[in-house]
């Protein structure tokens, strides 16, 4: 992957990390509830303007924009933007797509209604700018949905336990790099936790909520058991887990927290 020389990933594009994710069902189960959360947390309200930073494909505001929503999608990524133009002409939306980074927005002042930031931190050159830049954008009665694998939580920490064992264990380990291996790949810029996005995010933002999505993805061996199962045990046992990692964001694989922007100084808080 390229980068520019100031170190921004200006040509990211998802087969590279697609290629290091199992498709295992509990993987599509996964990443379906983390949109689903994401997209009807950035919908609460009336229909306005949203904006989604480090888009993508794009998939979280052609939905949006299917609620009635006018949506702009940022990426810097041009294989990225091309993706998201396919996506958004297949799905019949319009959706305006812009290249640019998260810590310099292109746009006004309070101009958003809601505002999506999902797996992209771990991306930034300066997650604190693009924090910043987030809230000058939304609106003060709007609402930011920011969300990032929690390499704090239970699946990480107990999964790392289970590498140091079997590489204690079996001499062939030690040469392998598991999937939630320290440091994580070389395209991520940091290991997102729910507490450093807490922090990340206090200067700028007020918690309006925050939850989590699932528990036990990616720990060793627990794809393969769910797809010896039948069908509907696997999905009990997923719905679950996901239901637990909601309630317990701190201890989740993902961490999502809605936001509002924090009042200008000396204006009282809406
Ligand atoms: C893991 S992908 C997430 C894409 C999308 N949000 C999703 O949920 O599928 C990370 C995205 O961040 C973008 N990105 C990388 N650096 C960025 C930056 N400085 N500002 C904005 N986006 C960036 C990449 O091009 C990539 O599309």
């Amino acid at each position: 992957m390229k980068v520019d020389p100031e170190g921004y990933q200006t040509h990211w594009h998802a087969d590279e990390i697609c290629e290091t994710i199992a498709s295992n069902r509990d993987t599509a189960f996964i990443f379906d509830a983390w949109d689903r959360l994401v997209q009807l947390s950035a919908a609460e309200g009336n229909p306005g303007r949203v904006i989604d930073i480090a888009c993508g494909n794009a998939r979280d505001v052609t939905k949006l924009s299917q609620m009635g929503w006018e949506a702009i999608g940022m990426d810097p990524s041009v294989q990225q933007l091309k993706d998201a133009r396919a996506a958004t002409l297949e799905a019949g939306q319009q959706v305006h797509l812009v290249r640019g980074v998260a810590e310099f927005l292109p746009f006004r002042k309070d101009v958003f209604n809601s505002l999506i930031c999902k797996s992209a931190l771990d991306h930034f050159v300066d997650r604190d700018q693009a924090m910043s830049e987030c809230s000058r954008v939304v609106m003060p009665e709007g609402r930011a949905v920011v969300s990032a694998n929690n390499y704090g939580g239970l699946t990480v920490s107990a999964s790392r336990l289970s590498y140091r064992i079997a590489r204690a264990l079996w001499p062939a380990a030690r040469e392998k790099q598991f999937f939630w291996d320290s440091p994580v790949p070389w395209q991520h810029t940091y290991e997102c936790t729910f507490a450093n996005i807490r922090d990340l995010g206090r200067p700028h933002f007020d918690v309006v909520e925050q939850y989590g999505v699932s528990l036990l993805w990616g720990f060793p061996g627990w794809g393969r058991f769910l797809s010896l199962l039948p069908n509907v045990i696997t999905r009990a046992l997923l719905r679950g887990s996901h239901e637990t990692g909601r309630r317990l964001p701190r201890l989740a694989d993902v961490c999502v927290f809605v936001w509002r922007p924090k009042p200008a100084k000396g204006q009282p808080a809406t």
